[in-house]
């Protein structure tokens, strides 16, 4: 009898702290580098909500904006090594990991953010989602931030010998630092939390970006010209550790990949309402000229970005490049 009684004591407590830890929250860490008030800081915020509000008790979101938790150059590997759970990095920083998404950096290859959309919504740029599993990283959706508008410290920006001699930060991209080089001018891989104080001190002269990302960093206040060129894209992959979504509970995986899919029509609905609205805010804040070009303008970068495709399409694949192309026609 006198042992017995520990034993069921010892029971009792082991499934109190089973019951316990099946009742703690797990806590999810989104962390992204842009500012909230972007397509991007806007989707992670409806995660948050939609995610406590499907799994109620059962998960915690904590979002971290504007490279407060992790920046660029870490968010990958923290994610990796469990630090982070959620991130959703640009399209062009997962050149590490694959070759394949590198697509989405060749210049003037999408048409507008509609045919970006088809593609990604299509079978080939689903499989991409899952391109870097053997990597470590799900791919779990899409969002949208934008076309790529070129901006500088000169007063001319209209064709690509403008640009000439210039130094350019850029995202830690191969595709755009061969874009650059096409261009003539120097590029330089950066972090987009430096990129303010690099363009205000003379670092770098120039950069591209969307409008969203250039007003709600900026940019326009320490640069004399944006040119609508409309070369690429901007656009993200929400990204998980492959090996801690695997694990979750099935409940809780398919009410976060709910969550996600408002996340995913939320943002992307926002996207181009928030890149217009930014383009107004800047034409009206009057500090950088907006620079319109015209087709024969458009013409010209687009032969002067030529090569680049040269360079990538083997590693790439003609079949997602040609998917890409077709998204155009539609
Ligand atoms: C950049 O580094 O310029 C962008 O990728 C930032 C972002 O996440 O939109």
């Amino acid at each position: 009898m006198k042992r017995v009684i520990p034993m069921i004591a010892g029971a009792i407590a082991l499934s109190f702290s089973v019951a316990a830890q099946a009742q703690a929250p797990i806590t999810i860490k989104f962390s992204h580098v842009v500012a909230e008030a972007t397509p991007k800081g806007q989707g992670a915020l409806k995660f948050k909500e939609a995610a406590e509000r499907l799994l109620p008790g059962k998960v915690q979101v904590q979002v971290f904006p504007s490279s407060s938790l992790f920046g660029d150059a870490k968010e990958l590997e923290a994610l990796l090594l469990g630090d982070v759970q959620l991130i959703a990095p640009s399209l062009s920083k997962f050149d590490r990991y694959t070759k394949k998404v590198q697509l989405f950096d060749l210049p003037f290859l999408f048409d507008d953010l509609d045919a970006v959309d088809r593609f990604q919504q299509g079978p080939e740029g689903k499989s991409l989602l899952d391109s870097m599993q053997k990597r470590g990283l799900q791919g779990l959706a899409y969002w949208h931030n934008g076309m790529k508008q070129l901006s500088t410290n000169r007063d001319k920006l209209e064709r690509p010998e403008d640009v000439k001699g210039l130094k350019f930060r850029i995202q830690a991209s191969d595709v755009l630092e061969a874009q650059f080089r096409a261009l003539g001018a120097n590029p330089q891989k950066m972090a987009f939390a430096e990129v303010y104080q690099a363009l205000q001190t003379g670092v770098v002269d120039g950069q591209e970006n969307t409008w969203s990302n250039i007003y709600s960093q900026k940019f326009h206040e320490v640069q004399k010209t944006i040119a609508n060129t409309n070369h690429g894209v901007i656009d993200y992959m929400v990204v998980t550790n492959a090996k801690w979504w695997n694990g979750l509970p099935e409940d809780i995986r398919s009410g976060l990949q709910k969550a996600l899919d408002e996340a995913t029509a939320h943002a992307n609905k926002l996207a181009e309402e928030l890149n217009e609205r930014d383009r107004k805010l800047i034409a009206e804040a009057g500090r950088a000229k907006i620079q319109t070009l015209t087709k024969e303008d458009i013409a010209e970068w687009r032969k002067a970005m030529e090569p680049v495709w040269k360079k990538f399409e083997r590693d790439i694949g003609q079949d997602l490049i040609q998917a890409a192309l077709e998204s155009n026609n539609k």
